[in-house]
């Protein structure tokens, strides 16, 4: 399933440089923009003879790249950006001249210069004659290559262009997206494949057709774990109530206003899921009675009758399964650390994630974020302010190293 594959979402670049093998790369970007990756073409001069830039853009929906400018508008390629910009780099076919640069740092097209810049993995999946390949200088060069943390994906033995038999032979697409696969599924990534369901935004529980009572949450927060969740490979059931941005395209999204909808759809959605995150800030309590026209302006005060609205969270943890994770968020004014902590009891929760407020970089309408969380074992890690998707980013590596330990 798309949500599932590791590529979703990673941001691949691949290199072209020139060799017949450059023909089967049409078939590598299909397969990783299949598999929900974004793709970036960067070609040598040479490689041009052998696949066009044409077919190469039309498959990765993006120009394929060359030259550091458009010589008829002045528009430049930022090498550096395309280095930063790439999750992984695989260069294929890489032929001996461009496996000779690397090594050497020669930076002579823009290839070469996003490569020099990259600061992510790189692979190279050579392709070349049977002699080019065991020639002293080309397998020293490789040395030199994998001494320094680029991979090499082996080239495969068979037919040469050339009529030669041996290796050489560039890996096929399907065996290079495989490696790729691979390194991009790393073991300890613990929210891979797994269902997660996010809660969101404020409820709103309504007084009269026009009226509610609500909050100031703005579903920053969530949606951002929700993002970062669908970078791991999760797929993420969202509910949310009361927002002011807009959902993630990719997770299951479900909107429901009231504590009481947002309870009936987390009930019919938790039991499929494996993990609980619910960072909505549901309303305590709800008017006992919905008027059923506008309630008109009369006497000097207005007396509201409330009742208290279900606590989702302590009921869905109560009911879960052995395997189920539940992670809870509070928001405290005084003796934060000491309710949230009462939380974590009470709720029965696996973590509780606690909102500084104290902090103007925390809260509600700001993009930023402060949390410290507090887990079932007694274990406490702090997240300084910082924007909402990187809290959300750390916040999840932190969860996921803590999960994968033996629990007790
Ligand atoms: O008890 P308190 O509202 O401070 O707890 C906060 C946590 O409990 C949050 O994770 C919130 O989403 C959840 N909650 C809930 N149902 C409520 C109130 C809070 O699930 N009625």
């Amino acid at each position: 399933m798309l949500r599932k594959s590791p590529f979703n979402r990673k941001k691949i670049l691949i290199g072209v440089t020139g060799g017949i093998a450059a023909y089967k790369i049409p078939q590598l970007v299909r397969i990783l923009k299949k598999e929900g990756a974004e793709v970036q073409v960067v070609l040598t001069e040479s490689a041009k003879i052998f696949v066009t830039p044409q077919t190469l853009a039309v498959l990765s929906e993006r120009p394929a790249l060359s030259q550091f400018f458009k010589s008829d508008q002045g528009e430049w390629n930022n090498h550096v950006h395309l280095g930063l910009w790439a999750d992984l780099i695989i260069i294929a076919p890489a032929g001996a001249n461009t496996l000779a640069k690397i090594a050497h740092g020669i930076c002579d097209n823009l290839l070469m210069s996003v490569i020099l810049s990259a600061r992510c993995p790189v692979f190279v999946a050579p392709a070349m004659d049977l002699d080019m390949w065991t020639h002293p200088s080309t397998q020293a060069n490789i040395e030199t290559l994998i001494e320094r943390g680029v991979t090499l994906i082996d080239p495969e033995e068979g037919s040469l262009a050339s009529g030669l038999e041996g290796k050489g032979r560039m890996a096929e697409p399907e065996n290079i997206a495989k490696t790729l696969a691979n390194h991009l599924t790393p073991a300890h990534n613990y929210f891979f494949g797994k269902r997660v369901l996010v809660t969101a935004g404020g409820t709103q529980e309504p007084i009269d057709p026009v009226r509610f009572i609500g909050n100031h949450s703005s579903g920053k927060m969530g949606f951002a774990i929700a993002e970062q969740l669908l970078s791991l490979g999760a797929e993420v059931e969202l509910v949310y109530g009361s927002v002011s941005v807009t959902p993630p395209k990719e997770s299951n999204n479900h909107q429901a206003l009231t504590a009481k909808a947002m309870q009936q759809t987390c009930e019919q959605l938790f039991p499929q899921c494996d993990i609980l995150i619910m960072a909505a800030a549901v309303a305590d309590y709800h008017p006992t009675e919905l008027a059923s026209e506008k309630i008109k302006k009369s006497d000097n005060t207005l007396t509201l009758t409330l009742e208290k609205n279900p606590d989702i969270l302590k009921t869905l943890s109560a009911s879960r399964k052995p395997n189920q994770v539940c992670i809870g968020f509070a928001l405290e004014t005084e003796q934060e650390e000491l309710h949230a902590q009462q939380k974590l009891q009470k709720k029965n929760l696996d973590c509780i994630v606690l909102n500084t407020l104290k902090n103007p970089q925390a809260g509600f309408a700001v993009d930023t974020n402060e949390v410290t969380l507090y887990c079932r074992d007694g274990q406490q890690f702090h997240i300084p302010a910082n924007q909402k998707n990187q809290v959300a980013a750390t916040m999840l590596q932190i969860l996921g190293e803590w999960l994968n330990k033996p629990q007790s």
